[in-house]
């Protein structure tokens, strides 16, 4: 898979990608990244992206002559364009799962007040939202994204299955609390069934526990 970000913040971007399991996914070619600076495209003299708002209100918006430019050279047949907006259909693991089946991501990050709406009606196929709260910018939102779909591609994870047997994936509940080593700390025991050696047990008890923690936490993944 290969994904490019358009943003004005590259360094931004680029840093959650650039360590641990997906720099080593990177280095392993199973997904390649490439981090674009929207002011490339500017044909504005002093490199300008942004201005003022039609109709008037406060803050500034970004101009559709830098992203109309920035997708038209990185957009291929087989893209999917993605923005990251507050006001996009909010990521979840099924929309990561459906993102990690394509060949081509192009995500564009929005800025100060946001992006002029052409541009979505033109060129975007997906707008994004990380949650309901909002952000500086959407840099940090695009490597949200590509944290999610890269560690689901094939060979991202060491083992396989730790992408299969976690949250949010069939059935929808949270995972059950999880113990290491010392069997005691601090006076703190390990579930006795979780030292029984039976897999049928842990397996039920697993199976309990992610349930009442998804009651506690997550009521709404229930209904
Ligand atoms: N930009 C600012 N806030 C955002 C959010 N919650 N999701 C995606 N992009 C954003």
């Amino acid at each position: 898979m290969r994904i490019d970000i358009v943003t004005l913040f590259p360094e931004i971007a680029s840093a959650p990608l650039s360590d641990s399991i997906i720099q080593r996914a990177r280095n392993a070619d199973v997904a390649e990244v490439v981090v674009h600076q929207l002011r490339d495209w500017s044909t504005d003299k002093h490199r300008r992206v942004d201005d003022t708002l039609c109709g008037g209100g406060p803050g500034m918006l970004l101009k559709p002559q830098p992203l109309f430019a920035a997708v038209e050279s990185l957009r291929k047949p087989e893209t999917l364009v993605i923005l990251m907006t507050p006001q996009g259909k909010r990521l979840e693991q099924s929309v990561v799962r459906d993102l990690s089946k394509r060949e081509h991501l192009l995500i564009l990050c929005g800025h100060y007040e946001g992006v002029d709406h052409r541009v979505v009606e033109a060129l975007v196929d997906l707008e994004l939202s990380i949650g309901d709260y909002v952000l500086t910018n959407g840099a940090i939102a695009a490597a949200v994204v590509c944290d999610a779909v890269i560690r689901l591609l094939p060979g991202a994870l060491g083992d396989d299955q730790s992408s299969i047997d976690e949250s949010f994936t069939n059935p929808k509940l949270l995972e059950a609390p999880a113990y290491t080593k010392p069997a005691e700390f601090q006076g703190m025991s390990v579930p006795e069934v979780l030292l029984s050696g039976n897999h049928a047990k842990i397996s039920a008890w697993k199976k309990a526990q992610a349930e009442a923690r998804t009651r506690q936490n997550r009521p709404d993944l229930l209904d």
